[in-house]
């Protein structure tokens, strides 16, 4: 038997409740019940350690709350005091100081509990830290949604490629800003106009500072950095230069020379950095669209390229999926 907490149950909460209730029948076989036993949003909670079902869940926040019950003091307080196995934690990031993510993930862990996460912002803060409590605690920490969604990209460079020597990783880590900069290449849109039909597809927030400043590409720079090359670095580590700056003349400029502009976020040897760079035209990271894409040095292997769906529901859904499975193939 292994029972779940939702903590957050917005776009990916929801996303994941909904992949509960298709897989966990069939899952049953290989690994036992799976019971998702706790969920909670800003205000309101579930909890029942005989199980709850994850479409009244759904039914339940579409109506406005994911429960009944009001959330008592603190969301971390009402946490500490429920049992179960593992807390899949997606409430929103903040680089702040981590926000309540940060203290649902620190209570999980000193638990013992094992916990799959796609908040960066605890994850590109005090990344070392809270390895070092799970390996104290018995505990598995997994993120793979944290860095481009549905694009396995941790999976591939800290497992598949095990014991390679990894070099570099550079890519398209922002889906947002590569829609921005392929329809300015494209269609010669001005910035802004690019950016209002980002927005309108639903692809950009109302308030897309942390898209269009590089800074969600930062967040998951420091992630590779710190789970891939094992080092202990933060978002405000990397060198970031956003695209709100780019002129429609260098755009124009670069295509000129069989070139496209895209936000590159690379970790390497000496380099931390989110930054407009020069692709040209047919080298994998030119790709346009929402799509996020990564390309992985390694000494034996040459460039290895991940690709895949940098966001959305089920997308994000998806790669939590992937994270429970390896938690429970582990048992
Ligand atoms: N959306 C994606 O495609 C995607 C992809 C990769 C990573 N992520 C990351 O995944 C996380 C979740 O993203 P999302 O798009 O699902 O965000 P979202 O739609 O804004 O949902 C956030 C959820 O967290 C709840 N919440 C806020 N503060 C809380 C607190 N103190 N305690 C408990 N719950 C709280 C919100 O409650 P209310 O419902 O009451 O507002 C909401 O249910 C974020 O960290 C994001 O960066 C998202």
């Amino acid at each position: 038997m292994t029972d779940i907490v939702i903590a957050g149950f917005g776009t990916v909460g929801q996303g994941f409740a909904e992949v509960l209730a298709h897989t966990s029948p069939g899952l049953r076989e290989q690994f036992g019940p799976l019971r998702l036993v706790g969920a909670f949003d800003s205000r309101s909670y579930a909890y029942d350690t005989n199980g709850l079902d994850p479409v009244a869940l759904l039914e339940s926040k579409a109506a406005g709350r994911v429960g009944k019950r009001d959330i008592p003091g603190t969301s971390r307080e009402l946490l500490d005091e429920m049992d179960y196995d593992i807390l899949v934690e997606v409430t929103p990031t903040d680089i702040g100081d981590g926000g309540s993510g940060m203290g649902h993930i620190l209570s999980a862990l000193g638990a013992g509990r094992h916990v799959i996460t796609c908040n960066k912002g605890p994850l590109s803060l005090r990344f070392q830290e809270l390895e070092g409590l799970a390996t104290r605690r018995g505990a598995m920490l997994r993120f793979e949604g944290s860095v481009g969604g549905a694009m396995p990209i941790i999976h591939v460079a800290k497992d598949i490629m095990a014991g390679e020597d990894i070099t570099s990783i550079k890519g398209i880590l922002n889906g947002t800003c590569n829609f921005i900069l392929h329809r300015m290449g494209n269609e010669g849109l001005p910035f802004q106009q690019a950016l209002r039909e980002a927005q309108q597809l639903g692809y950009a927030e109302a308030d897309p500072t942390y898209d269009i400043e590089g800074v969600d590409s930062a967040c998951k720079v420091a992630i590779l950095s710190n789970a891939i090359f094992g080092r202990d670095v933060t978002v405000h580590d990397v060198m970031r230069v956003g695209i709100s700056s780019v002129t429609d003349e260098a755009i124009a400029l670069a295509r000129e020379q069989g070139q496209v502009l895209r936000l590159i976020g690379e970790v390497g040897q000496s380099r931390l950095e989110v930054a407009p760079r020069l692709v040209p035209i047919g080298h994998p990271l030119a790709i346009g669209g929402t799509l996020n894409i990564a390309q992985i040095d390694a000494k034996f292997s040459g460039p290895i390229t991940v690709a895949g769906r940098g966001a959305g529901r089920m997308e994000t859904a998806s790669a939590i999926l992937s994270d429970l499975m390896t938690i429970l193939r582990a048992q």
